[in-house]
């Protein structure tokens, strides 16, 4: 198959939306959970969650127009300041998948889709109790992208909260111990199968040709 941008613009509009979504290869599997301030617990799958950099540790992820309707994730972190970002593994896949369903602001996702609202001293956003690794977010900026009317927020990690069986030494996560998944388009779930672990790349220590 070879598409150049004008077929592209051509296309069906789900069957560019699909193709365009799964391009850029495997994205993490993440749920971003808030509260609003009314105290409604909200959860939904974001796949573009992105790290940013490690000193301040930041990560940004994506939030897409909605349309008339409204951007729950998106008010509750301007509202609040807060959110979590929690890893999605092969038993909560379907579960996570159904988060996306758009639910109106007074319902709880957690409720609608059989997941576990968890909470830990210092933070009023929920975590995900079925999670595998959770992160405790403060929304730092927002910066739109007019382009497409998409925004990067970005937030630092003030909590990481790592099971023992993912430390595989020196800050090395093993994802494959968790049972991470990654996902293709918007609707495909894949496993991860560790394949190899490099030292930090130098002009002087590549590997005999
Ligand atoms: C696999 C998958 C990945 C998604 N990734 C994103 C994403 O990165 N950004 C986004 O804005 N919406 C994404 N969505 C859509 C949101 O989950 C959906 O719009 C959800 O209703 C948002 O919830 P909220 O209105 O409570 O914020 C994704 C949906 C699926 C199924």
């Amino acid at each position: 198959m070879r598409i150049d941008h004008e077929e592209l613009a051509g296309l069906d509009r789900i069957y560019r939306l699909n193709i365009i979504n799964s391009v850029s290869g495997i994205k993490p599997a993440n749920l971003v959970a808030t509260r609003s301030a009314e105290g409604i617990s909200n959860v939904a799958i974001f796949s573009s969650v992105v790290h940013l950099g490690s000193d301040p540790a930041l990560l940004g992820f994506i939030v897409r127009p909605a349309g008339n309707l409204p951007r729950n994730t998106y008010e509750n972190i301007l509202a609040t300041g807060e959110y979590t970002i929690n890893h999605i593994h092969p038993a909560i896949i379907e579960r996570a998948h159904y988060t996306s369903a758009k639910f109106p602001k007074d319902v709880s996702e957690f409720e609608r889709c059989g997941l576990t609202e968890e909470y830990t001293e210092g933070f009023t956003a929920p975590f995900v109790k079925e999670s595998t690794i959770k992160l405790g977010m403060r929304f730092e900026e927002e910066i739109p992208i007019p382009r497409n009317n998409t925004t990067l927020i970005i937030g630092s990690v003030r909590l990481a909260i790592i099971p023992d069986r993912a430390d595989a030494g020196e800050g090395h996560l093993d994802l494959e111990a968790t049972e991470a998944v990654g996902i293709s388009g918007l609707n495909t779930y894949y496993r991860l199968k560790k394949l190899a672990q490099f030292p930090y790349a130098r002009p002087n220590n590549l590997p005999p040709l």
